[in-house]
């Protein structure tokens, strides 16, 4: 096992560990007895002989044997002493509880270099400096100050908060959630969350991942690796910290409307990891992944002596798009020939107020038995007569009988339940304190096994022009600017094969109206000069003219009040091109998060896209489908497919659309940001028009 002396060492030696009570020094090494330890476990400090009954060296050469695991708790100025310490007498894995590095500034920052140099030049691996530590319940090791060491159990949580660390144990220790390991991860001076991540993804006794993080170190890294360890176990996050800093810099309309928000959002569902919003939301998720199957499929039966409870459910199975199981005929003639009249035998199966424990104990034996169904939530309200304990006892038998579908338990109350969740919980079954809760984590865990599940990803590479992109970005970098101008823009476009917009440079009027009128009324006419990026701004955009003398007359126009406005600027004349209309105007973008390269974004485009919001990101390099998926999670699809007997658009355009521009950000790194706005599409078989593209790049 990967960090192997850090989950299961033979000798823990504690420097620094207290004589005094309510020191985190005393606190760990009371830890580590409390937690029963069978190794040695070795306190130093030169101002003692014993500590707690155990002999105390005064430094860790002096113990004469090397700890394989050492845990520093003294003060930070103190800390690369004891790393050198480590280095001499050959300790490999150190867990810093030392506070005073990174996190307080710049010298703290040095002190930390320092350590890990030390740490680097010693073959060490260091977890921490600032953390809450270490705690293993399988090896009886709890070598931290969080507090009384949980049940062993199948979740392996990492966290980036100590603090957050402790309530976390709290509240698993008030709840009985089991875990098999525990990380502080602290400042991730050298092991990181990947490092903590990977190490629970080969460990046998890990079923499920879950943690709480702020930052991830290797973005890239991070999004390949935990891709294919979600498909092995699922990772359940909270992730804090997220700002909108970045998004405030962005020039253009992806990237102002991006942000690190939209790339976690991006990685977690290119990675399979499940986003978590509060402790207790993980934890309801976790002790489902961690306890029962996953489900087959996402048909949910329900069974509920509460009518009430059991539209409350169902309202919820609706809203989270799972389908009710449709019961045999088989099923429903077994429960209709035990249950009373008035039960109801189709799903939701409701069960009566007076359900004793046999009856819900037959309804699940029989609903379990059911092809068509893939998961059972068992509902209870405590009425008059209703065993709860009972119920339970029924349930964890029966489970342990028919151990291969998913089964949930939702027992609202309080006191009259307390004993029957005792019982569900030792017995494997989750049990949920409100319907929805209870629906929801049934809806992340197809999801999940949706996600698994789902076709290889085949990234699809178009015929283009690389060549040509490579010319016009090193020009533009060599001269030091960073947006491209329009007919570059759309040289680049082509080259990845993108249609844009026909068109010609006039210098006169007539010129002007004779191009306009190969090209057919109406078209656009566009000031064209290197040094005029915003172009409308200045009055240098004319659309829908409809004819000669309009062409000319607007010409004119230009001529005359842009070398005005822009006296410096060098203007060429001004572009006459084809007007693109009968299409929609969607936006294809790109904005290069600093972390985690190109969110490829799709939305309607026009001035719309900034009001309406309706756009949906991705991490590039997207697949056909990924692309398809984009159009289908924004409202703009509807519109697209067609509403109230209008055609359908050409939707596989646009989906090729974004393949392409995802090759292109792709293969060129130097591109920061890119809108393709409007993209003008029309029905299926005419042709996707890019009319107007915003490039900015810088060298990578
Ligand atoms: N080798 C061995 N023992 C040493 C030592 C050394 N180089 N230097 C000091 N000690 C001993 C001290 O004698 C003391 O023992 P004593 O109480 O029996 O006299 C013990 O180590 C602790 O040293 P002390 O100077 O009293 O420090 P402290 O306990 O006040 O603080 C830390 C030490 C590490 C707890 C403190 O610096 C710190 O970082 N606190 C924050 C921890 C934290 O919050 N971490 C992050 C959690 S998320």
């Amino acid at each position: 096992m990967a960090l192997k002396k850090f989950f299961n060492p033979s000798s823990v030696a504690i420097v620094g560990a207290s004589r005094t009570k309510g020191k985190v020094g005393y606190e760990i090494l009371r830890s580590m007895l409390d937690g029963g330890f069978k190794g040695g476990i070795f306190p130093i400090n030169p101002k003692s002989e014993t500590i707690e009954g155990l002999k105390c060296y005064p430094d860790l050469e002096s113990i004469g044997q090397v700890p394989e695991l050492v845990i520093i708790v003294v003060p930070a100025k103190a800390v690369p002493t004891v790393m050198q310490q480590c280095a001499k007498i050959g300790s490999r894995a150190v867990v810093i509880i030392t506070a005073g590095f990174k996190e307080v500034g710049q010298e703290g920052r040095e002190l930390e270099n320092r350590v890990i140099q030390i740490a680097r030049q010693g073959h060490i691996r260091v977890i921490g400096p600032n953390c809450l530590g270490v705690i293993v319940p399988g090896s009886n090791l709890n070598a931290s100050f969080g507090g009384e060491m949980p049940a062993k159990g199948t979740i392996g949580y990492i966290s980036q908060s100590g603090a957050l660390m402790a309530a976390i144990l709290d509240m698993a220790n008030a709840n009985r959630i089991g875990f098999s390991k525990l990380v502080s991860i602290g400042n991730k001076a050298d092991i990181n969350e990947l490092d903590i991540i990977k190490a629970f993804a080969a460990d046998a006794e890990t079923r499920v991942i879950a943690g709480y993080l702020e930052s991830i170190v290797d973005g890239n890294t991070f999004v390949n690796q935990a891709e294919q360890i979600s498909l092995r176990k699922p990772i359940l996050l909270m992730k804090a910290g997220v700002t909108s800093a970045g998004a405030k810099a962005a020039s253009s309309h992806t990237g102002s409307l991006a942000g690190s928000e939209v790339a976690y959002e991006c990685v977690f569902e290119r990675a399979g990891i499940i986003r978590c919003s509060s402790i207790k939301q993980q934890f309801d998720y976790a002790q489902a992944f961690a306890n029962q199957p996953l489900p087959g499929g996402s048909r949910v039966v329900l069974i509920t002596n509460a009518g009430g409870a059991g539209i409350m459910a169902a309202d919820s199975v609706e809203q989270h798009g799972l389908s009710f199981a449709k019961l045999s005929e088989e099923t429903t003639a077994k429960l209709a020939a035990k249950l009373p009249a008035s039960a109801n035998i189709h799903n939701p199966v409701d069960i009566l107020g007076d359900a004793l424990a046999d009856r819900y104990e037959f309804v699940l034996d029989t609903v379990l038995d059911d092809e068509g169904v893939d998961v059972v939530l068992v509902l209870l309200t405590p009425q008059a007569m209703t065993q709860p304990t009972a119920t339970a006892e029924a349930m964890v038998r029966i489970t342990h009988r028919k151990p291969a579908k998913t089964v949930l338990a939702c027992f609202l109350g309080a006191s009259k339940i307390a004993e029957a969740a005792k019982i569900l919980k030792k017995g494997k079954i989750p049990i949920y304190d409100s319907t929805e809760m209870a629906v929801s984590t049934i809806k992340v865990m197809t999801d999940y096994l949706r996600w698994k599940t789902r076709p290889k990803r085949v990234v699809k590479l178009f015929a283009v022009n690389r060549r040509k992109v490579e010319n016009v970005i090193e020009r533009y970098l060599r001269r030091g600017s960073r947006e491209i101008g329009e007919e570059d823009s759309k040289e680049i476009l082509e080259a990845y094969g993108f249609v844009t917009p026909k068109g010609s440079i006039a210098t006169t009027a007539e010129q002007a109206a004779n191009i306009a009128q190969q090209l057919g009324f109406p078209v656009v006419l566009k000031i064209w000069s290197p040094d005029i990026l915003h172009k409308s701004d200045l009055g240098g955009v004319k659309l829908g003219l409809e004819n000669a003398t309009a062409v000319m007359d607007a010409f004119d126009l230009m001529m005359h009040r842009i070398p005005k406005q822009a006296p410096n600027a060098n203007i060429l004349g001004v572009l006459v091109q084809e007007m693109c209309r009968g299409g929609k105007e969607v936006i294809l973008g790109m904005h290069r998060d600093p972390h985690f390269g190109p969110l490829m974004m799709f939305g309607m485009g026009g001035i719309m896209v900034e009001v309406l919001k309706d756009v949906a990101f991705y991490l590039a390099p997207l697949t056909a489908e990924e692309a398809k998926q984009m159009l289908i999670n924004t409202r703009t699809y509807k519109m697209l497919k067609g509403v109230r007997g209008q055609e359908s658009t050409d939707i596989d355009a646009i989906a090729e659309g974004l393949q392409r521009l995802s090759q292109l950000v792709t293969e060129f790194p130097q591109i920061q940001e890119m809108d393709i706005n409007p993209y003008v599409v029309g029905r299926a078989g005419t042709t996707a028009i890019a009319v107007d593209a915003r490039i900015s790049v810088e060298q990578s």
